[in-house]
């Protein structure tokens, strides 16, 4: 290790603290998080102590430092070639593009660097593609935090604060048919946005018949269909695209996480040309509407199509076997404890739903937030334990009450069943106290 590095590993995160943003830190420390990770090695991530943790967040599937995304960055690297365009005509993007159409069946591509990126640019081309005003979501949704997704957003903490939010932006109750029949009735709306699975709202998969009337109904109102697929494509919930066996396809899908492969920011939004010729094709000027400086760089687009080439069919084939092994697991492993509900996903997109323990003892307002006190302990008190067993899993953003479990995809058989056991054993501990 360098002294550079050293020396960052010595102060950054107190300087994280300092000059970023000390509440992060504070609630890191509070629950308990593992903090200072130093090295990642075989994909998974080691302290200063050498002791390992397997990173279930789910913005590593090819897990840290993925040996082949290195190599191919190096590799660009060490050559002459141009990073950045001035023309902006970059045919790294333009090879990643092709692949991605290639692979999705969509025929035109606009890369972003985040998932709300993609998520503000598929709204944009939903309005410029219509004209029409009004965006529907869901309620549960998380859609990023910039100012179009936040208005999509569920009402709370992340959202209430930012009012008076988009203008047109609304949501409608979570699977509900009627509600989103009435929405549309006006033929007003440019979109309606949704996950296939929601990650934050509770890893909740959309209900089949809901799925059906809303490729139905989008078609018929002249809305857009978009699938924010951030949380749940390449293979995540075991398909390239969670949506791909919808009764149509959507207008419009939206990848992010780990297209860079977990080194490099980049999100693309997958449309068809028609939609883009609509919304951007009108004259001379509309062809650069929507942009960004560094949307197109080559190293991000470099680490993208090494990702790509990493995930076959057959791996993600194997995510989606190993997701159901794993999820029948887990359920045989917590069945008999009062404090779980069920586990539930699909592929490595896995969520648990705990109960809230009755002791008071095991209140946020005991551990001394009372501003928390109306959020279920259980999912940080299961994490909190989990951390010391290796595992950092985290809660969903929107429900406390839900474990979220996004694993790299090539995690081996036997870290999956020390997680069960680890699970079950400190649920146990959990439930013994209440
Ligand atoms: C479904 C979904 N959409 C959009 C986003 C926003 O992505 P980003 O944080 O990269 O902006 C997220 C982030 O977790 C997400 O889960």
């Amino acid at each position: 290790m360098s002294e550079n590095v050293r020396d960052i590993f010595r102060e950054g995160f107190d300087e994280f603290a300092r000059f970023i943003n000390p509440l992060i830190a504070q609630r890191a420390r509070l629950a308990g998080e593992p903090i200072r990770f130093v090295r990642a090695l075989d994909g998974v991530l080691l302290d200063a102590e050498g002791q390992s943790y397997e990173d279930f967040h789910g913005t590593q599937m090819l897990g840290h430092r993925n040996p082949s995304v290195v190599a191919a960055l190096q590799q660009f690297l060490a050559s002459d070639a141009p990073n950045w365009f001035p023309s902006r005509v970059n045919p790294w993007a333009g090879r990643l593009a092709r692949r991605l159409c290639e692979r999705s069946g969509y025929s035109n591509v606009y890369f972003g660097m985040s998932g709300a990126d993609a998520v503000e640019a598929a709204l944009k081309l939903s309005r410029a593609a219509t004209r029409k005003p009004r965006i529907i979501g869901l309620e549960g949704g998380y859609h990023g935090c910039s100012f179009g997704a936040v208005s999509l957003m569920h009402d709370g903490p992340l959202h209430d604060p930012f009012a008076p939010h988009l203008s047109g932006a609304e949501k409608i109750p979570f699977g509900d048919i009627d509600a989103l029949t009435r929405a549309l009735s006006e033929r007003d709306v440019c979109a309606v946005v949704v996950e296939p699975i929601q990650g934050e709202g509770g890893v909740r998969a959309l209900p089949a018949p809901f799925v059906e009337a809303l490729c139905a109904l989008t078609e018929q109102a002249g809305a857009l269909l978009i699938a924010d697929e951030v949380q749940t494509s390449l293979g995540r919930s075991g398909r390239f695209l969670a949506s791909e066996r919808w009764p149509r396809r959507p207008d419009v899908a939206l990848i992010a996480k780990t297209l860079g492969g977990g080194l490099m920011p980049i999100s693309a939004m997958l449309c068809q040309r028609e939609v883009f010729e609509r919304a951007y094709g009108q004259n001379f000027f509309m062809g650069e509407a929507h942009n960004s400086t560094f949307g197109f760089n080559g190293l991000s687009c470099v680490a993208a199509l090494s990702t790509l080439e990493l995930l076959s069919d057959e791996l993600i084939a194997s995510v989606r076997q190993r997701g159901a092994a794993f999820l029948d697991q887990l359920t045989l492993a917590l069945a008999e404890n009062p404090l779980f509900e069920e586990a539930r996903g699909s592929g490595f997109m896995l969520g648990i739903k705990l109960r809230q323990p009755t002791h008071p003892w095991l209140s946020f307002e005991h551990f001394g937030w009372p501003e928390l006190k109306d959020q279920p302990s259980i999912g940080p008190l299961l994490c909190h334990r989990l951390y010391r067993r290796g595992f950092f899993a985290f809660v969903c953003g929107h429900d406390w009450s839900i474990l979220r479990l996004q694993p790299r995809f090539d995690i081996p058989a036997e870290r999956l069943s020390e997680f069960a056991r680890a699970c079950r054993e400190e649920l146990d501990q959990i439930g013994a106290l209440n």
